[in-house]
Protein backbone atom coordinates (compact mmCIF):
# COMPACT_ATOMS: atom_id res chain seq x y z
CA UNK A 1 0.00 0.00 0.00
CA UNK A 2 2.48 2.34 0.99
CA UNK A 3 4.56 1.43 -2.06
CA UNK A 4 1.46 2.17 -4.31
CA UNK A 5 0.92 5.01 -2.53
CA UNK A 6 4.67 6.29 -3.55
CA UNK A 7 4.09 5.72 -7.42
CA UNK A 8 0.56 7.36 -7.68
CA UNK A 9 2.00 10.43 -5.97
CA UNK A 10 4.99 10.30 -8.65
CA UNK A 11 2.50 10.51 -11.06
CA UNK A 12 0.82 13.04 -10.58
CA UNK A 13 4.11 14.61 -10.21
CA UNK A 14 4.99 14.32 -14.00
CA UNK A 15 1.64 15.09 -14.78
CA UNK A 16 1.80 18.20 -13.43
CA UNK A 17 5.50 19.11 -13.97
CA UNK A 18 4.79 18.84 -17.59
CA UNK A 19 4.75 22.24 -19.24
CA UNK A 20 4.34 23.59 -22.70
CA UNK A 21 8.16 24.50 -23.33
CA UNK A 22 8.15 26.92 -26.21
CA UNK A 23 12.29 27.86 -25.35
CA UNK A 24 15.03 25.09 -26.51
CA UNK A 25 18.89 25.49 -26.00
CA UNK A 26 18.92 23.40 -29.21
CA UNK A 27 21.34 20.77 -27.08
CA UNK A 28 20.84 17.01 -28.77
CA UNK A 29 18.37 14.62 -27.51
CA UNK A 30 20.48 11.53 -27.33
CA UNK A 31 18.81 8.53 -29.04
CA UNK A 32 17.78 6.00 -26.13
CA UNK A 33 15.46 9.39 -24.39
CA UNK A 34 14.02 9.48 -27.59
CA UNK A 35 13.48 5.66 -27.72
CA UNK A 36 11.85 5.93 -24.32
CA UNK A 37 9.40 8.76 -25.46
CA UNK A 38 8.53 6.66 -28.60
CA UNK A 39 8.13 3.62 -26.35
CA UNK A 40 5.89 5.51 -24.01
CA UNK A 41 3.75 6.14 -26.77
CA UNK A 42 3.48 2.86 -28.46
CA UNK A 43 2.04 1.66 -24.99
CA UNK A 44 -0.88 3.62 -25.34
CA UNK A 45 -4.21 1.86 -25.02
CA UNK A 46 -6.09 1.93 -28.40
CA UNK A 47 -9.81 0.93 -29.77
CA UNK A 48 -9.92 -2.49 -29.91
CA UNK A 49 -5.97 -2.56 -29.76
CA UNK A 50 -5.38 -1.13 -33.31
CA UNK A 51 -2.46 0.95 -32.16
CA UNK A 52 -3.57 3.22 -35.32
CA UNK A 53 -0.34 6.01 -34.53
CA UNK A 54 3.12 6.44 -36.90
CA UNK A 55 5.59 8.37 -35.51
CA UNK A 56 7.57 10.54 -37.51
CA UNK A 57 10.90 11.30 -35.81
CA UNK A 58 12.60 14.97 -37.26
CA UNK A 59 16.11 15.83 -36.09
CA UNK A 60 17.90 16.98 -38.92
CA UNK A 61 18.34 20.99 -38.31
CA UNK A 62 17.00 22.11 -41.88
CA UNK A 63 14.10 19.94 -41.90
CA UNK A 64 12.97 21.33 -38.58
CA UNK A 65 13.32 24.93 -39.54
CA UNK A 66 11.13 23.93 -42.83
CA UNK A 67 8.55 22.07 -40.50
CA UNK A 68 8.54 25.06 -38.40
CA UNK A 69 7.41 27.55 -41.62
CA UNK A 70 4.30 25.22 -41.55
CA UNK A 71 3.16 25.90 -37.61
CA UNK A 72 1.08 28.93 -37.27
CA UNK A 73 -2.80 29.72 -35.74
CA UNK A 74 -3.56 33.31 -37.61
CA UNK A 75 -0.56 35.90 -37.39
CA UNK A 76 1.06 32.73 -34.81
CA UNK A 77 4.47 31.41 -35.48
CA UNK A 78 5.32 28.36 -33.57
CA UNK A 79 8.68 29.77 -34.18
CA UNK A 80 10.12 27.29 -31.14
CA UNK A 81 9.54 24.06 -33.76
CA UNK A 82 12.34 25.08 -35.21
CA UNK A 83 14.66 25.30 -32.24
CA UNK A 84 13.52 21.88 -30.80
CA UNK A 85 15.96 19.66 -31.38
CA UNK A 86 13.65 16.93 -32.33
CA UNK A 87 9.99 17.12 -33.49
CA UNK A 88 7.72 13.41 -33.28
CA UNK A 89 4.83 13.92 -35.52
CA UNK A 90 1.82 11.99 -34.88
CA UNK A 91 0.06 10.26 -37.48
CA UNK A 92 -3.22 8.20 -37.48
CA UNK A 93 -4.40 5.61 -39.72
CA UNK A 94 -8.12 6.04 -39.97
CA UNK A 95 -8.39 2.24 -41.74
CA UNK A 96 -6.27 0.82 -38.92
CA UNK A 97 -9.19 -0.58 -37.45
CA UNK A 98 -10.16 1.87 -34.80
CA UNK A 99 -13.20 4.68 -34.75
CA UNK A 100 -11.15 6.42 -31.99
CA UNK A 101 -8.37 6.73 -34.14
CA UNK A 102 -7.70 10.62 -33.29
CA UNK A 103 -7.96 10.15 -29.66
CA UNK A 104 -5.39 6.83 -29.86
CA UNK A 105 -2.98 9.32 -31.42
CA UNK A 106 -3.58 12.05 -28.67
CA UNK A 107 -3.32 9.63 -25.61
CA UNK A 108 0.20 8.55 -27.43
CA UNK A 109 0.93 11.67 -27.62
CA UNK A 110 0.28 12.36 -23.83
CA UNK A 111 2.28 9.07 -23.05
CA UNK A 112 5.39 10.44 -24.85
CA UNK A 113 4.99 14.16 -23.53
CA UNK A 114 5.03 12.82 -19.82
CA UNK A 115 8.35 10.69 -20.62
CA UNK A 116 9.75 13.41 -21.91
CA UNK A 117 9.19 15.56 -18.43
CA UNK A 118 10.65 12.61 -16.88
CA UNK A 119 13.62 12.13 -18.45
CA UNK A 120 14.04 16.32 -17.96
CA UNK A 121 13.07 17.10 -21.77
CA UNK A 122 10.59 19.48 -22.76
CA UNK A 123 8.01 19.22 -25.15
CA UNK A 124 5.25 21.42 -26.66
CA UNK A 125 1.97 20.24 -28.33
CA UNK A 126 1.83 21.30 -31.81
CA UNK A 127 -1.73 21.47 -33.14
CA UNK A 128 -1.99 24.07 -35.66
CA UNK A 129 -0.19 23.64 -38.96
CA UNK A 130 -0.91 23.13 -42.52
CA UNK A 131 -1.72 19.13 -43.29
CA UNK A 132 -0.89 18.85 -46.55
CA UNK A 133 2.16 20.88 -46.78
CA UNK A 134 3.72 18.79 -44.12
CA UNK A 135 1.89 15.64 -45.86
CA UNK A 136 4.36 16.36 -48.79
CA UNK A 137 7.14 17.23 -47.14
CA UNK A 138 7.56 14.59 -44.73
CA UNK A 139 6.09 12.10 -47.80
CA UNK A 140 2.84 11.00 -45.41
CA UNK A 141 0.73 8.73 -47.30
CA UNK A 142 -2.53 10.34 -48.66
CA UNK A 143 -4.94 8.43 -45.96
CA UNK A 144 -2.98 9.28 -42.98
CA UNK A 145 -4.12 11.97 -40.76
CA UNK A 146 -1.67 14.44 -39.16
CA UNK A 147 -2.83 14.42 -35.39
CA UNK A 148 -0.20 16.41 -33.80
CA UNK A 149 3.24 17.59 -33.63
CA UNK A 150 5.47 17.42 -30.17
CA UNK A 151 8.34 19.77 -30.39
CA UNK A 152 11.37 17.86 -28.12
CA UNK A 153 14.10 19.78 -26.34
CA UNK A 154 16.14 20.93 -23.49
CA UNK A 155 14.45 23.66 -21.58
CA UNK A 156 16.03 27.73 -21.04
CA UNK A 157 14.47 29.50 -18.33
CA UNK A 158 11.72 28.31 -16.70
CA UNK A 159 7.97 28.05 -18.23
CA UNK A 160 5.14 29.41 -15.51
CA UNK A 161 2.45 27.46 -14.72
CA UNK A 162 -0.52 28.39 -16.45
CA UNK A 163 -3.42 27.84 -14.37
CA UNK A 164 -6.20 25.18 -13.63
CA UNK A 165 -10.32 25.22 -13.29
CA UNK A 166 -10.45 24.10 -9.83
CA UNK A 167 -12.29 20.70 -9.53
CA UNK A 168 -15.69 21.83 -8.26
CA UNK A 169 -16.03 23.57 -11.28
CA UNK A 170 -15.51 20.86 -14.08
CA UNK A 171 -16.67 18.00 -12.21
CA UNK A 172 -20.44 17.19 -11.76
CA UNK A 173 -21.42 13.80 -9.29
CA UNK A 174 -24.14 11.50 -10.75
CA UNK A 175 -25.60 13.89 -13.31
CA UNK A 176 -24.61 17.16 -14.58
CA UNK A 177 -27.41 19.24 -13.08
CA UNK A 178 -28.20 18.39 -9.51
CA UNK A 179 -31.53 16.99 -8.81
CA UNK A 180 -32.95 16.12 -5.56
CA UNK A 181 -33.58 12.68 -6.32
CA UNK A 182 -30.79 10.58 -4.91
CA UNK A 183 -32.05 7.47 -6.43
CA UNK A 184 -32.42 8.80 -9.86
CA UNK A 185 -30.38 6.11 -11.97
CA UNK A 186 -32.33 3.55 -10.38
CA UNK A 187 -35.29 5.04 -10.78
CA UNK A 188 -34.40 5.08 -14.94
CA UNK A 189 -33.18 1.67 -15.03
CA UNK A 190 -36.15 0.36 -13.00
CA UNK A 191 -38.79 2.04 -15.84
CA UNK A 192 -38.01 -0.31 -18.67
CA UNK A 193 -40.75 -3.11 -20.25
CA UNK A 194 -39.25 -6.07 -17.54
CA UNK A 195 -39.60 -3.52 -15.07
CA UNK A 196 -42.65 -5.16 -13.53
CA UNK A 197 -41.70 -8.40 -13.56
CA UNK A 198 -37.83 -7.13 -11.75
CA UNK A 199 -40.34 -5.86 -9.59
CA UNK A 200 -42.28 -8.65 -9.05
CA UNK A 201 -38.68 -10.89 -8.35
CA UNK A 202 -37.56 -8.00 -5.42
CA UNK A 203 -40.66 -8.51 -4.02
CA UNK A 204 -40.80 -12.01 -3.60
CA UNK A 205 -36.92 -12.39 -2.90
CA UNK A 206 -37.35 -9.30 -0.63
CA UNK A 207 -34.95 -7.24 -2.37
CA UNK A 208 -35.02 -3.23 -3.04
C1 LIG B 1 -3.95 19.53 -28.81
C2 LIG B 1 -3.07 20.67 -28.41
C3 LIG B 1 -2.62 21.58 -29.39
C4 LIG B 1 -1.74 22.61 -29.04
N1 LIG B 1 -1.25 23.41 -30.02
C5 LIG B 1 -0.27 24.30 -29.74
C6 LIG B 1 0.38 25.02 -30.79
O1 LIG B 1 0.06 24.89 -31.97
N2 LIG B 1 1.41 25.87 -30.45
C7 LIG B 1 1.80 26.03 -29.14
O2 LIG B 1 2.74 26.79 -28.90
N3 LIG B 1 1.18 25.37 -28.12
C8 LIG B 1 0.17 24.50 -28.37
N4 LIG B 1 -0.43 23.78 -27.36
C9 LIG B 1 -0.02 23.99 -25.97
C10 LIG B 1 -1.12 24.69 -25.13
O3 LIG B 1 -1.11 26.06 -25.43
C11 LIG B 1 -0.83 24.42 -23.63
O4 LIG B 1 -0.98 23.04 -23.39
C12 LIG B 1 -1.76 25.18 -22.69
O5 LIG B 1 -1.55 26.57 -22.79
C13 LIG B 1 -1.53 24.77 -21.22
O6 LIG B 1 -0.18 24.94 -20.84
P1 LIG B 1 0.69 23.72 -20.28
O7 LIG B 1 0.77 22.71 -21.38
O8 LIG B 1 2.04 24.29 -19.94
O9 LIG B 1 0.00 23.18 -19.08
C14 LIG B 1 -1.34 22.78 -27.68
C15 LIG B 1 -1.82 21.88 -26.72
C16 LIG B 1 -2.65 20.84 -27.07
C17 LIG B 1 -3.10 19.85 -26.02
Amino acid sequence: MQENLKESDTVLDIIKKRRSVRRFDGAEIPHEAIEQILEAGRWAPSGANAQPWRFIVVTEKENLKSIAECCYYKVFKSRHVGEASTVVVICADPDAGSQTYILDAAIAGTNMTLMATSLGIGSCWIGAFEEQTLKKMLCIPENLKIIALIALGYEVGKTSVPPRLPLSSIVHYETYEYKNEPDLITKKKSSGPFSVFGKLLRVLFNRR
